[in-house]
């Protein structure tokens, strides 16, 4: 089966599936994103991502490229085409195609292509323990915008990868955790207290983040939002990540150090599972 993509208006196999060299986009890296995971064929916290992007579209003064209805169809529709059962729905908005200049004069008609695919037969309740490597975090001051200029996560990830791990865990120049080149970052203390950086300016505000949270409230697990450092994270008894593909996985290892002697946590253990089995009675 051909993977089908949605591009301004058109369902197309992805080899037909183009944008143009005039698509800001493109150009200037003048758009937003959002990945969604989709579980049972049904989207995960499909209210909450799509409220994330309307934020970031307002945020770079981008209107909607049509309602927020609309757009739900649209996605439904490629999830249905592609025939994906458990997988990822990714949809990008750019302000629109114009002459190349860094100012826009007009408004433009914004673009809009979304792609889905699946990614696993199935989800493992259990998590697989993974490493990291710490980078700077050398991104602007507006990371909680959902933009597609991802350079220096894109160089963050790439450093992982050549170091043969998972995720790159990028560090403030006060020493303190921000977050991962693609997910939010948690730490547990030895004393049992869940801890991640606040939502403002300098992380993303991830959806798997907030459903989280909400996932240890519900098991009366308290979780703490305060900026933590290098040395509390190495210190920590567990850490983890969450976004909309890794779902809550287990860091064991960083920077070649084990966290814990490498024993898996209890806490992050609990909160995939309490997590997964609320993305799935979503659909029910
Ligand atoms: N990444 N922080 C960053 C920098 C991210 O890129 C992401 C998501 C997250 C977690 O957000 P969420 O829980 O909403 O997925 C945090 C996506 C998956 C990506 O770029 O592919």
């Amino acid at each position: 089966m051909s993977r089908i993509a949605y591009v301004n208006g058109a369902y197309v196999p992805h080899r037909d599936a183009f944008v143009s060299i005039d698509d800001r986009g493109y150009q200037f890296g003048d758009g937003v994103y959002e990945v969604v995971y989709i579980i049972d064929g049904h989207m995960a916290d499909e209210g909450p991502h799509l409220d994330r992007l309307e934020r970031s579209l307002s945020e770079l003064s981008m209107p909607m490229p049509m309602s927020r209805a609309a757009l739900r169809l649209v996605m439904q529709r490629v999830i249905r085409m592609n025939q994906v059962r458990t997988g990822l729905i990714y949809m990008q908005i750019t302000r629109g195609i114009a002459r190349r200049d860094h100012k826009w004069t007009s408004p433009l008609q914004p673009c809009l292509v979304m792609t889905a695919k699946n990614t696993a037969s199935s989800v493992p309740l259990a998590p697989t323990m993974q490493s990291a490597i710490t980078v700077p975090d050398e991104r602007w001051d507006r990371r909680d915008i959902k933009t597609i200029q991802l350079l220096p996560n894109c160089l963050a990830k790439q450093k992982a990868y050549e170091a043969g791990v998972y995720e790159a865990i990028m560090i403030e120049k006060d020493g303190t955790v921000t977050e991962g080149s693609s997910s939010n970052l948690w730490i547990v203390t030895q004393e049992d207290e869940i801890i991640t950086r606040p939502a403002t300016h300098d992380i993303l505000n991830g959806i798997t983040r907030r459903s989280v949270a909400q996932v240890a409230a519900l098991h009366q697990m308290k979780v703490t939002e305060r900026n933590f450092t290098v040395a509390e994270m190495m210190a920590a008894k567990e850490v983890f990540v969450t976004s909309a593909s890794s779902h809550v996985t287990p860091l064991g290892m960083i920077d070649d150090t084990p966290i814990n002697n490498g024993i898996m946590g209890e806490i992050a253990k609990s909160l995939r599972k309490g997590y997964i089995e609320k993305v799935i009675s979503q659909g029910e």
